[in-house]
């Protein structure tokens, strides 16, 4: 598989890493240094992009690539503000996008629990669920997008609590009655980590995923390539790891 890499950073570089151990070509790698050298007809040659740049500049890469006839796999984060409208412009255009705020198989499970919990805690109102996430200090968006896909993955069971606020860890904030916290932390050397708790007065279940680094997103975003490659349409992880529970 040709692949051309829209983002040569720290993620770039370990999908480069995987995708040769897997057999794979880079044949473009286009970063902020060189992204006027990004053509259609030589994006054009690759049979997928994968997108790992920034908040600031991922919907414009994603456009080039449907509007190139390019499948695109996007693992930035913090453009839930366009998914719509990128979704619409993607099946007008009979392109090809494959977007996760996370790659990992582990996150993946995380997910899958994270509903399962949600589900068993409906109606358990004693229990009061919050979130917490921490990475590098080098990350643009808080929360995670990680985060805000558990936190609208419980919003979508729990029907006391509808909504959810961001909060950094510490912080006080007076909460509405239906929203939940999501906190966060931006520290030194955290790759990534999540964490789902229900307290009550009587206990506490706790469920949470640590990245110890970028390996996991990085295979992830290569696996999800080989499964879009020759596909049309707007697919998840969830499509591509199939954990979902069925309630
Ligand atoms: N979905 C996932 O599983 C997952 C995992 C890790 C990181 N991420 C996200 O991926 C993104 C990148 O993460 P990273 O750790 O590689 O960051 P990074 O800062 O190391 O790399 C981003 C790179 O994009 C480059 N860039 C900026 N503008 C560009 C443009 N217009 N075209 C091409 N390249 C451009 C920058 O120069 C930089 O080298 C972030 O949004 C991060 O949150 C997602």
């Amino acid at each position: 598989m040709k692949i051309a890499l829209l983002g040569y950073g720290k993620m770039g570089k370990k999908i480069e890493e995987i995708a040769l151990k897997r057999g794979h070509e880079v044949i473009l790698k286009i970063d902020a240094d060189n992204r006027e050298s990004l053509t259609k007809e030589e994006l054009a040659q690759a049979d997928v992009a994968i997108e790992f740049t920034t908040p600031a500049t991922v919907y414009e890469n994603i456009i080039f690539c449907l509007d190139a006839g390019v499948p695109v796999v996007v693992g930035t984060t913090g453009w839930v503000a366009h998914q719509k409208e990128i979704s619409h412009y993607c099946i007008e255009k009979n392109g090809t996008l494959f977007h996760s705020s996370n790659f990992s198989i582990g996150v993946n499970v995380l997910f899958a629990l994270n509903k399962f919990l949600a589900h068993c805690m409906k109606g358990y109102d004693d229990y009061e669920i919050s979130m917490y996430e921490s990475h590098h200090t080098q990350k643009l968006d808080a929360p995670s997008g990680t985060a805000v896909t558990l936190a609208n993955q419980a919003n979508e069971f729990l029907y006391k609590k509808d909504s959810w606020q961001t909060l950094k860890n510490g912080d006080k904030k007076e909460l509405k009655h239906n929203e939940f916290p999501v906190y966060f932390d931006r520290l030194d050397d955290v790759t990534g980590y999540h964490e789902i708790s229900y307290t009550s007065p009587i206990d506490r279940i706790k469920i949470s995923h640590e990245a110890f680094n970028r390996d996991g997103f990085a295979l992830g975003a290569v696996l999800a390539s080989e499964f879009v490659k020759d596909k049309k349409g707007i697919f998840t992880t969830e499509d591509l790891f199939k954990f979902n529970p069925s309630f």
